[in-house]
């Protein structure tokens, strides 16, 4: 996707992962996460993080919206927003990454804080995640 036109859908987007972010379950962390992926049509899915008792248990917001996006039959992805509580924008975790990089590396990854006042922060996914595992790696 193109700079400007990511741009254009940046406002919807951060105000996407900023509603789902209120509806974080994350009672041990307190560290609360929204995620809204852009599909290729046009079409945005979100997650929040959901933690457990026992805690590897817990699923990062990124992973949320991908199976979202999956279970509804959407593949096809061209950026995702992310927001959380730290004072700066952060990446999304490794295993995050390792699973966007299944739908593809072009991915357009934006970071923001809902509490402090930096700038937004954008990557793609291929330099969040150099020397990738992909699917091709399986038949290498
Ligand atoms: N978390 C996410 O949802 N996404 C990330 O990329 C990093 C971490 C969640 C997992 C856990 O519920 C909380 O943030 C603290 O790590």
């Amino acid at each position: 996707m193109s700079p400007a036109l990511l741009e254009q859908w940046l406002p919807s987007l951060r105000q996407h992962a900023a509603d789902v972010q209120q509806r974080a379950y994350a009672p041990y962390s307190n560290f609360r996460v929204g995620a809204a992926l852009l599909a290729v049509d046009g079409t945005i899915i979100t997650g929040c993080n959901v933690e457990n008792a026992s805690y590897p248990a817990g699923i990062c917001a990124e992973r949320v919206a991908v199976g979202a996006a999956v279970a509804a039959g959407i593949r096809t992805f061209v950026a995702i927003v992310v927001c959380t509580d730290a004072p700066a924008p952060t990446p999304p975790c490794g295993i995050c990454r390792q699973v966007l990089a299944e739908f593809g590396l072009d991915l357009a990854v934006v970071s923001f804080s809902t509490v402090g006042q930096r700038p937004v922060v954008q990557w793609t996914l291929a330099e969040l995640l150099p020397h990738p595992f992909m699917p091709s790696s399986l038949h290498s």
